[in-house]
């Protein structure tokens, strides 16, 4: 055996073991190669002992580094045949996760989709307007006088002499009573306009949720009085208390407001109620019989009527006691609703 034989050894030994597809291949190479008992190194060392003295340092350095050469060689492969078998998506749980931020309904959302949940129990459909209303549907059907300080253009946005941006969601009323006959029992939530400088509890663009039961069978205070306690206990929970105080609507005959005990001190007074206990959450009253005549309705129907704040609720719901952070669109106020 010479020396050049050992190399070209060695190249047919690292090329059969590149080509080595798996672990049972790999081993057979190793036995082959390095096995104790056949394996051909460990008999070309043995053989060193026929070799002549002066010849014998170059072979057996020769035969050293074809041995090193065989054995990485078989060990680089055993590893990467194994990380070729192994399953393709291996799952690596000490990789950070995909993190994605969570949403939340906003609380004006909440308080709309919610009112809608507790009245659709009691038979109320939803009911829908545009927020660019006639002056008849917003202010004159709704028995409203000419000279009414609310259609003041220093009040209310007016786009031309007839078409204003609605001020309250009271003109929904008049378009459902116009297009359908009692019994009609719907809720209409929407966007309202007004020309209110903006602080911690107005703004120039707020939320409404109408309300309007009208029939042929007799409707009293007290059937609107039991409705709207039950609307208050769903939403504010069952210690909440619910009050009337005597009013004025044009539309409305007798009207009252309606408060809501606070939710946040539970009455004793605090930041949210200034310290009243009490939250004016709507205004209400029995359907003036004027406003089933400018609707073409008999004066003899029966009906009760209210319209609540939206940002109100939403306000005493969750203690917050400046309405602009509901619109102030920071995330850092809003996640707080998570
Ligand atoms: N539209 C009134 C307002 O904006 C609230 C209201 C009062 C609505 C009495 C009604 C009602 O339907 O009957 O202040």
């Amino acid at each position: 055996m010479t020396t050049a034989e050992i190399s070209a050894l060695q190249a047919e030994a690292l090329a059969e073991i590149a080509a080595a597809a798996a672990p049972d291949a790999v081993e057979a190479l190793r036995v082959k190669y390095l096995g104790a008992k056949n394996g051909l190194l460990p008999a070309m060392m043995k053989g060193l002992r026929d070799v002549p003295p002066a010849e014998k340092p170059a072979f057996g350095q020769a035969l050293n580094a074809l041995r090193s050469a065989v054995s990485d060689a078989l060990a680089a492969r055993k590893d990467a045949v194994a990380a070729e078998a192994a399953p393709r998506e291996a799952f690596d749980f000490s990789l950070p996760g995909n993190w994605r931020p969570v949403g939340s309904i906003h609380p004006v959302s909440e308080v709309i989709e919610e009112t809608t949940r507790i009245f659709a129990q009691l038979g109320f459909t939803v009911a829908d307007g545009p927020d660019i209303e006639t002056e008849f549907n917003n202010f004159d059907a709704l028995n409203t006088a000419k000279h009414h300080p609310s259609r003041d253009a220093r009040d209310t946005f007016w786009l031309d002499p007839e078409r204003l941006l609605r001020t309250q969601t009271s003109s929904v009323q008049i378009r459902e009573m116009l297009a359908h006959k009692p019994p009609v029992r719907i809720i209409c939530p929407g966007r309202c306009y007004r020309r209110d400088t903006t602080d911690a509890t107005h703004a120039a663009n707020f939320h409404q949720i109408e309300g309007l039961y009208v029939d042929v069978v007799p409707v009293s205070l007290a059937d609107l009085k039991s409705t709207l306690a039950h609307f208050a206990r769903e939403m504010m929970g069952p210690s909440v208390q619910v009050r009337f105080r005597p009013h004025f609507f044009p539309f409305t005959e007798p009207s009252v407001e309606v408060d809501f005990s606070c939710h946040v001190c539970k009455g004793k007074g605090c930041a949210v109620c200034k310290q009243s206990g009490w939250i004016e959450v709507a205004g209400a009253g029995i359907v003036d019989t004027r406003v089933y005549e400018k609707v073409g309705y008999d004066r003899e129907c029966y009906g009760y009527a209210f319209g609540m704040g939206v940002e109100r609720i939403a306000m005493i719901k969750h203690g917050v006691t400046d309405l602009r952070l509901l619109y102030a669109n920071d995330l850092r106020y809003l996640r707080e609703f998570l």
